[in-house]
């Protein structure tokens, strides 16, 4: 597996994406977001994901240069059609919009429906805590296949519906959290699949709704399990509660539409930490407070704690002082895309 540093694999992101007919704000968007991911250590959203964008471009699902059209709004609140525009370049502009509201109105909110996939969760709200602010967003695939069973059922009804919360603070690494309500990405059941690994219970059903321990059930009409397995019934209901503000109140609807176009329906909230605390003290607090969780013995066989966005910290300075490692179906996709752009020598991948 090639080892690549992530301002070079972004390049090579934003060329490509570029030749397929992205702006250059809109490919810069989605090279420096999924290379993001990969840093963060969330690599089943990182520049993997690149040659499907470019699939999607192709099939006339993402369309570049899509406008981004305000359809209602007030002081505090924005709905945005982004007409198929790019998740990660449609996303970031409204969360830069809903932060400016916040600013004046110090709490504000905004629904985005008809954008493409908005990838790591996390780089919104984290927007938000960079401006001094409590950053909140939910996403759901809008009526895109689905992958989760809600608990006690057989059959998937829920997307794997991320939660992403980011709070300013002191500490060196950002506090915050950023998680699918599944109790597992679906990219692990493949892995375990492509390693002949058997998975934990309380990862998936089988068709027939057994527990099962074999990831190669998944794929056989299988089902991911909400968060908390065995015992999913809260992270059923936290995907349920996603699923009613990215599909119901973006007007995206439930359920699946046959021609699958991904439609990522985005609720996203922001909260001015000063019409609340003073900043400083309220950033001071958050940084005893991860020190507070982190001050504990660890557990048997535990490495201690981690505050939640730690562990993406650590694995950012690792790779970003390392490289990240390109899995080689990944780097054979983006070679055969260079060379079909006729790209190859400019981005030294031949
Ligand atoms: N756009 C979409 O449609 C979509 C859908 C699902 C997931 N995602 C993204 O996929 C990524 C992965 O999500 P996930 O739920 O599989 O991630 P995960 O299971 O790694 O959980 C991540 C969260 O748990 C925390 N965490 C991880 N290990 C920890 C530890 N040992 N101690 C304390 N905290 C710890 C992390 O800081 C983070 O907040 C996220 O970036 C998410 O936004 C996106």
């Amino acid at each position: 597996m090639p080892i690549v540093e992530a301002d070079r694999l972004a390049r090579i992101g934003a060329a490509l994406l570029k030749a397929a007919g992205a702006s250059e704000e809109e490919a810069q968007a989605v090279a420096t977001g999924c290379v993001n991911a990969n840093l963060a250590g969330h690599d089943s959203h990182g520049i993997i994901a690149v040659p499907t964008y470019i699939d999607r471009v192709k099939a006339g699902h993402i369309v570049p240069g899509a406008p981004f059209t305000i359809v209602q709004e007030s002081p505090t609140t924005t709905v945005i059609d982004g007409n198929w525009g790019f998740g990660f370049h449609v996303n970031a502009k409204a969360m830069a919009l809903t932060i400016e509201k916040a600013k004046t109105a110090n709490v504000a909110a905004c629904t985005v429906f008809r954008q493409s996939h908005v990838g790591r969760l996390a780089a919104y709200p984290l927007m938000a805590a960079r401006a001094g602010m409590i950053g909140l967003a939910t996403a759901d695939s809008g009526r895109s296949p689905k992958h989760v069973a809600p608990f006690g059922g057989r059959e998937a009804r829920l997307g794997t519906n991320p939660i992403a919360i980011a709070v300013p603070s002191e500490l060196e690494a950002p506090f915050y959290l950023d998680m699918a309500t599944s109790a597992v990405a679906a990219g692990k059941i493949a892995l375990a699949v492509a390693r002949g690994e058997q998975i934990p219970q309380g990862w998936i059903i089988d068709a027939e709704g057994r527990h099962t321990t074999d990831p190669t059930d998944y794929r056989k009409g299988g089902a991911l399990l909400p968060l908390g397995g065995t015992e999913g019934y809260k992270g059923s209901g936290l995907a349920a509660m996603v699923e009613v503000l990215c599909g119901l109140l973006t007007g995206l609807g439930f359920g699946v539409e046959p021609i699958g176009r991904h439609n990522d329906g985005c609720f996203m909230a922001v909260f001015n930490v000063a019409a609340f605390r003073p900043l400083d003290k309220f950033k001071q607090e958050v940084a005893d407070f991860a020190r507070y969780l982190k001050s504990t013995p660890p557990s048997e066989g535990s490495r201690g704690v981690f505050y939640p966005g730690e562990i993406e910290y650590l694995r950012e300075q690792e790779r970003g002082k390392n490289g990240i490692e390109v899995e080689d179906a990944t780097w054979d996709k983006l070679r055969a895309l260079a060379r079909d752009y006729g790209l190859a020598a400019d981005l030294e991948l031949t």
